[in-house]
């Protein structure tokens, strides 16, 4: 798993090369750093341009242009992977050759060490590839290993690159969430999730916004539909990839995440308010940009409308109803409050205080209260793993006892 956030992310010559951008736009949008280093031969695939537009970092290239980057940057990353990993770079890693940067670095790095590789299925499957493969997985590599289809040389069967969400679960959890791996206890349940944060319109060009990510929403909408759960997202403003084979409904300010809830409320059996609305809105939005004129000016707002609050009167009997308090001090206190006022059977209290959890973070730490004063404390640990002990305690708690 990986806690701070330095990647090396080499692409070598291989068609599925494209594909790696929008992997490492993603996880800049997550706040990882990336420094790509390309091979010779990748570049003739894709500019090393487009590479450093979207890293927003200098790629690497030759050994000899920048002496010892190899040395400095294998020092300070957190994570080193080659994806898409050629048959050529594959037999030059687990051979020891480094007449390259990229196979250079490989030989220095010593923090976690992916390989996706990804070619025409004759090249996959020749034994000598399989041998080579073997022996990284000896020497620490994880192999993403591919999938089959339709391949750009037109055969079918297996070598395309890992899809990207499967990469990216891989880079941020350390693990690939499958079907097969979780107990499908939501199998027929429908569980809608708001994530994010609304964004209020002051004029043309500017909002009142907050700093959620999403990523805690995104990550149950993950850990809901691997659970077997059929998952609705409303999503605002996220700041990272939506996950496949799910239903999601993008909005921008509290009143359109209402409307968007007040549709949809009716059709699912469980409610996880994640997202984080924006209390005011303005009174009035400006058609034409606001312009500076050296005098202080005030903007006046109004109140949105609670949208818990607002959705409780549509609730049906058998619909459970959970809340997220993210506060900065006495959570327990703050949360207990919101618990009783807006009538919630469970609330997800979020210590917004801490550095290394909650807002932007991979990670989080909450505490559970149901609405039977029953609390559970879960301790801080990647949010796709926070999501899964959450439907599980709220699983134990509405259904189980329901059934027994
Ligand atoms: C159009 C084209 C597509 C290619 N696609 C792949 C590929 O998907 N996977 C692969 O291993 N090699 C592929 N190759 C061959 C590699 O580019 C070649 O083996 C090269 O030496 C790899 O160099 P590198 O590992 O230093 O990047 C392709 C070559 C061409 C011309």
């Amino acid at each position: 798993m990986i806690r701070n956030n330095t990647i090396i992310w080499g692409v070598s010559g291989g068609i599925a090369i494209y594909k790696s951008l929008d992997a490492i736009s993603s996880l800049k949008k997550m706040g990882y750093q990336i420094h790509v280093v390309m091979t010779n031969n990748a570049t003739k695939f894709i500019s090393p341009v487009t590479f450093a537009s979207i890293s927003q970092n200098p790629v690497l290239i030759d050994t000899f242009e920048e002496p010892m980057a190899h040395i400095s940057l294998a020092e300070k990353v957190d994570l080193f992977i080659i994806a898409p990993a050629s048959y050529n770079i594959i037999g030059k890693i687990a051979h020891g050759i480094a007449d390259d940067l990229l196979t250079t670095i490989s030989a220095v790095v010593t923090c976690r060490k992916l390989i996706a590789p990804a070619m025409n299925s004759h090249m996959y499957e020749n034994p000598i590839l399989q041998n080579n493969l073997k022996k990284l997985k000896e020497n620490n590599y994880q192999i993403i290993e591919p999938e089959s289809g339709i391949l750009a040389c037109g055969y079918e069967g297996i070598g395309r690159l890992r899809n990207t969400e499967d990469i990216l679960n891989i880079i941020t959890n350390g693990n690939i969430p499958s079907e097969k791996q979780l107990p499908q206890i939501y199998a027929g349940k429908h569980i809608l999730i708001t994530a994010g944060g609304t964004q209020e319109p002051i004029d043309p060009v500017r909002y009142i916004g907050n700093h959620s990510s999403g990523k805690m929403g995104i990550a149950l909408a993950k850990a809901a539909r691997d659970m077997g759960a059929k998952v609705t997202l409303i999503h605002a403003n996220i700041k990272t990839h939506l996950p496949k084979n799910i239903s999601s409904i993008k909005i921008q300010t509290a009143e359109d995440m209402l409307n968007a809830l007040k549709e949809t409320i009716n059709q699912v059996d469980i409610l996880l308010m994640s997202a984080a609305v924006s209390d005011y809105r303005m009174n009035h939005i400006s058609s034409t940009k606001i312009k500076k004129n050296n005098n202080p000016i005030s903007l006046q707002l109004t109140e949105n409308p609670d949208i818990l609050k607002s959705l409780i009167k549509f609730k049906k009997p058998g619909q459970f109803f959970i809340g997220f308090s993210a506060e900065s001090n006495d959570l327990i206190e703050n949360a207990k409050i919101k618990l009783e006022q807006k009538k919630l059977d469970a609330i997800i209290a979020n210590d917004i205080s801490k550095k290394d959890i909650g807002f932007n973070s991979d990670y989080n730490a909450v505490t559970i209260l149901f609405s039977n004063n029953h609390q559970i404390d879960i301790p801080s640990k990647p949010k796709y793993d926070i999501g899964i002990d959450l439907l599980n305690h709220i699983h134990n708690t509405f259904y189980k006892k329901n059934v027994e």
